[in-house]
């Protein structure tokens, strides 16, 4: 079914693909008809333990002696079979996770340039010398934590691996991935190609299950030296415990309620491709989804008018249709988002997208969805919905949008719509974010941008650099030598 992979259904540990211990498999479904696409391992605690174990092995062995130099080279190598199987990629996560054709291709060439940033990247990060007393010469290392597990969501599979695995392997880690539940697939055929490119065996181990077993069982493991962690609020907070009772670092990407701004004298053109496709792409399932559009009174007409025509030209379709919104994850997805679009007291609907006819009846199918006149302590304002819905606040001044852009437990991305630099200024410095935008707004995207969260959102740093400082640990060696 899938050239890549030839069974789905196995676990890759130790460089070998094999069922998990206890033979269990679970069913992945296709969210565009609700129909099974293939069996996955059901792996649990066993297969964590074994997979841990031979992670160690490789970094205390062959894959620890790896020069910085020859991780960079493999990395690249792997880049290039990624490239060289977009298709395949691109079509896979289209039908395991949803994700229209366009949108996947997208995520699997971001993949490979996490792995061509990352492979030139590997043999460029070192330490500093540091004057000291009299007689001393002192320089930091910077040294791998050993092994690294990585516990995965759906929505961005291949990027999230890319900026993942990509920099923990770069650095000289073990890894030991779990991806989730209910989108395994490009994990499984990342590890294959890994392998075909000369991946020592342990140095990336891939063992999918469910979150409660597979997922408890590596972030409780003893032999874990870092987690690392995308997915809901209360999964992080349980990982961030779990990591406690073994004090090791975690870092944490929660996903947002991310706003942007229009300002009065915004260039409106240039935004509004912007303001709607960074709330509908991969069907709002994204964690720097931009869900809140906070417009200044003067525009404020113009500005829902021009989104809800977009909005009425949005088609939603199965994934291999390739329209702007296919179906979300899976019908459970589906109804935590609908239980959102029974709580809109207050709100005016703008706009809806459609649902294609030929949209096969088992979808997990949402028509995307703008409100207007929102408050900003609406629970659609306020709560992060991850579905193809967007709600248009007013506000009136530069204090009011900071107040309002702010007002939210979450802090991921922030981006401003204005022709004035010292407002562009003054924002980008008041906005709460890890990343802020001026004049435009980046979903997803940014290889080598530093992405991570204040508050809700998490902590830690992923992509670009900022990911190859959190994959190490510095060491300070001081000598006296007179
Ligand atoms: P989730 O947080 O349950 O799943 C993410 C990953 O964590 C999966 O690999 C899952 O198997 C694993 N996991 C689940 N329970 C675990 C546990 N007890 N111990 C260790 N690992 C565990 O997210 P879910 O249920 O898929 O989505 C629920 C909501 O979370 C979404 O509606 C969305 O709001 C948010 N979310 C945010 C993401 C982001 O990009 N920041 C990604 C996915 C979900
Ligand atoms: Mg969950």
């Amino acid at each position: 079914m899938f050239d890549l992979l030839p069974r789905t259904d196995h676990c890759f540990i130790n460089g070998v693909w094999g069922p998990s211990e206890n033979g269990d498999v679970l069913a992945s479904l296709n969210p565009s008809t609700g129909e099974t696409l293939c069996d996955f391992a059901r792996g649990g605690a066993s297969d964590i333990d074994r997979a841990v174990s031979t992670a160690r092995t490789a970094f205390d062995g062959d894959w620890g002696k790896y020069t910085a130099a020859e991780r960079g080279r493999l990395l690249a190598r792997i880049g290039q079979l990624v490239i060289e199987n977009v298709d395949h990629l691109a079509r896979m996560e289209a039908l395991d996770v949803g994700k229209p054709l366009t949108q996947a291709r997208a995520d699997a060439v971001a993949l490979a340039r996490y792995m061509e940033f990352y492979g030139g990247a590997a043999d460029k990060l070192h330490g500093e010398t540091i004057p000291y007393l009299d007689g001393y010469t002192v320089y930091t290392l910077r040294e791998p934590h050993g092994v690294t597990g990585h516990i995965i969501p759906w929505n961005y599979p291949m990027q999230i691996i890319g900026r993942s695995i990509g920099a923990a392997l770069a650095t000289g880690n073990a890894c030991v991935l779990k991806p989730a539940e209910e989108a395994c697939l490009t994990a499984l055929a990342f590890a294959e190609l890994a392998h075909q490119a000369g991946l020592p065996p342990g140095a990336l181990n891939v063992v999918p299950g469910l979150g409660e077993e597979a997922g408890a069982a590596l972030s409780v493991h003893q032999g874990i030296d870092h987690i690392s962690f995308t997915g809901s609020v209360a999964v992080g907070k349980l990982i961030q415990k779990a990591a406690a009772d073994h004090v090791v670092p975690v870092t944490l990407e929660l996903g947002g309620k991310s706003p942007q701004v229009v300002f009065d004298d915004a260039d409106l053109d240039a935004a509004l491709p912007f303001l709607v496709n960074a709330g509908i792409q991969n069907a709002g399932q994204t964690c720097s989804a931009s869900s809140r559009i906070l417009v200044q009174a003067s525009r404020y007409d113009e500005v829902v008018s021009a989104m809800a025509k977009r909005y009425g030209a949005l088609r939603t379709g199965p994934a291999l249709d390739d329209l702007e919104v296919g179906p979300l994850v899976s019908a459970t997805q589906k109804s935590l988002v609908e239980r959102f679009l029974s709580q809109t007291d207050g709100l005016d609907i703008a706009a809806t997208g459609s649902i294609v006819e030929n949209a096969p009846k088992g979808g997990a199918y949402v028509a995307p969805t703008l409100f207007a006149g929102c408050t900003p302590d609406h629970v659609l304002a306020q709560d992060e919905i991850f579905g193809p819905v967007q709600v248009v606040i007013p506000i009136e001044d530069e204090a009011d949008a900071i107040q309002i852009a702010n007002g939210t437990d979450y802090g991921l991305v922030a981006s401003c719509w204005t022709k004035d630099g010292a407002r562009q200024m003054r924002m980008a410095k008041a906005l709460r974010a890890g990343q802020v935008f001026l004049n435009n707004y980046g979903a997803g995207g940014g290889v080598e941008l530093p992405f991570g969260g204040r508050g809700l959102s998490g902590h830690g740093r992923e992509k670009g650099f900022e990911a190859m400082y959190g994959f190490t640990v510095v060491k300070t060696v001081a000598a006296l030598h007179g």
